[in-house]
């Protein structure tokens, strides 16, 4: 990591003598402390009215009774329609591309300088929740309606761009990230060739929503890497870490490498009273040896795998394997069993070292029982790395957001690793990026359970408003510095990096 962390006292003390100096001004103006805070927070903005868009998002479905929203569907259609209008409200230049994407942007002082991008998903999975997705797209209009109101908006250093992204769950067409994936420039166009399940190609479906879409314009729609600086995206954790941290925000270091495997164990069927035990080759049994090795193997990998020289791969790999066995299948009859085995890790040559100590010492139990056992890999991804400026920003923003939500606690803010994909990892592809995970109730998701408190919808939305601050410093050091008596907790903390310092206070950041 660039940057460090560093303390500047002297800088308080700069801070404090602006404060004293202004605050007489503020009592002319008559305003309390109580109501510079609530201004502060902007309540009304980054909770209040964020949940009731979330919530309104949320009855925008194709069924009726629960929530599916599925790429370019007719719901999807009409979140789109509403998602550019709170774009518009927020003060932004709004459009729609070909894929169904949904844009708004805001140039700032310079149109030609690279743009930060924030965004996420609006399709759902199949009776999904109104979180996932939405909460990214929501709280950064929010926060870009905040730097509205305070008349920030024109003042950006450089253009940002919120985008609404039309399919990451991959519901209709099986194949995820159709929307960033374009962007990013790693769609194949062979993907125009496949069809939902009512046969329609990608190709058709594109046709029919936007009729002068030709193959041409969808390799336009990819970004020109040069004009884009990062890319940010706020998300549920879909995970329950932040829950028992008892914390509501969390930074991501990175989303994990993935590893599907197809394992077939072939034994023979016997009759279940007149094959003695000693000449069984059940395949059930072995089956069930194997999970339970590959349990062991996910919990305690350092028992498992040898490391003479580079102790570092089992350390990355502890905390952050999972393995998970999905469907197990005996088929046909009960002389072959068959299971898929979904491993996830965030260090890549970690999870090829579990995957090689795994099918070996798998062999070895099938050759045991004499059963034959055939493993297949049926799927890869490598896993995407978070950048580490734009995460030690995100942590700064979430801790000043925390501190205004939860009063000048101390607290470190998670580092988390995601084991779910997102639209970031897409991005990752055209640019460097960084997410901020949102704790959510039981770490539920893709569920109508799925549920993330007004507060930390608020915390959220605090969070990236902050982020901008960190990020796009808007011109005009003197009003920050006139807003430092505000300032309820003293300097956090500051980054000094190449020359430029960023940083971080208490109350108005
Ligand atoms: C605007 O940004 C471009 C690209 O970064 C840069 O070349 C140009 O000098 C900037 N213009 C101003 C006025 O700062
Ligand atoms: C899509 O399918 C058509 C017809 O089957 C074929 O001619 C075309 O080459 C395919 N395109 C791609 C990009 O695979
Ligand atoms: C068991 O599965 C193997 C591999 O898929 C297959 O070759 C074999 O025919 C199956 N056994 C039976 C009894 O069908
Ligand atoms: C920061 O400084 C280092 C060394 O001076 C340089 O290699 C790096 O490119 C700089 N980074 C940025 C973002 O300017
Ligand atoms: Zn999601």
């Amino acid at each position: 990591m660039a940057s460090s962390l560093c303390f500047l006292p002297f800088l308080l003390f700069v801070l404090s003598s602006i404060a004293s100096s202004s605050s007489s001004t503020d009592a002319l103006h008559g305003s309390g402390e109580a109501e510079a805070l609530g201004q502060d927070l902007y309540r009304d903005l980054l909770r209040d009215e964020a949940v009731s868009r979330l919530i309104e998002l949320g009855k925008i479905s194709d069924v009726d009774g629960y929530l599916e929203r599925t790429f370019l569907s007719p719901a999807s259609l009409r979140a789109s329609k509403i998602i550019r209008e709170w774009m518009a409200d927020a003060g932004l230049r709004t459009w729609i591309d070909h894929m169904g994407n949904v844009h708004g942007r805001v140039d700032g002082l310079n149109a030609s300088a690279p743009a930060l991008l924030m965004g996420s998903h609006m399709d759902t999975v199949v009776d999904g929740g109104k979180f996932d997705g939405a909460l990214g797209i929501v709280s950064a209009i929010s926060a870009m309606k905040v730097l509205k109101v305070t008349e920030k908006l024109v003042k950006l250093r450089h253009p940002v761009e919120v985008i609404a992204f039309c399919d990451e769950e991959g519901v209709r067409f099986q194949s995820t990230f159709l929307g960033s994936a374009a962007l990013a420039g790693i769609l194949p166009a062979t993907a125009l060739n496949i069809s939902d399940k009512s046969g329609k190609t990608l190709h058709e479906v594109l046709k029919e929503y936007s009729a002068d879409a030709t193959e041409d314009s969808f390799v336009q729609l990819t970004y020109n890497p040069e004009l884009v600086r990062g890319y940010v995206e706020v998300h549920i954790e879909q995970g329950p870490v932040l829950e028992s941290a008892g914390i509501p925000l969390g930074v991501v270091k990175g989303i994990a490498g993935q590893t599907r495997l197809k394992v077939t164990v072939s034994g023979s069927q016997g009759h279940a009273g007149t094959v003695p035990m000693s000449m069984r080759r059940d395949p059930m049994a072995a089956a069930a040896e194997l999970i339970v090795l590959l349990e062991g193997l996910c919990k305690q990998p350092q028992k498992f795998l040898s490391y003479d020289d580079d102790c570092s791969t089992v350390d990355s790999l502890f905390g952050s394997l999972v393995c998970t066995v999905g469907e197990i299948s005996l088929w046909p009859s009960a002389s072959n069993v068959t299971f898929t085995i979904d491993l996830r890790a965030m260090d890549d040559l970690g999870r090829e070292a579990v995957l090689y100590e795994l099918s070996a010492r798998m062999y070895t139990i099938c050759d045991k029982r004499s059963v034959s056992c055939v493993i297949e890999r049926k799927h890869d991804a490598n896993a995407v790395k978070c950048d580490s400026e734009l995460s030690s920003q995100l942590q700064l923003a979430a801790l000043s957001a925390f501190r205004k939500v939860a009063g000048n606690v101390d607290v470190d803010v998670p580092i988390l690793m995601s084991g779910a994909g997102h639209d970031a990892m897409a991005m990752a592809h055209l640019t460097k990026m960084g997410m901020l995970f949102v704790r959510c109730r039981g770490g539920v998701s893709h569920s109508p359970a799925e549920h993330v408190l007004d507060d930390d919808v608020w915390a959220a939305g605090l969070a990236a408003l902050a982020f901008w601050r960190i990020k796009c410093r808007t011109i005009g050091y003197v009003p920050l510095f006139q807003r430092a008596y505000q300032m309820y907790s003293v300097l956090v903390s500051c980054i000094y990096r190449n020359g430029s310092l960023f940083i971080s206070v208490g109350k108005p950041l």
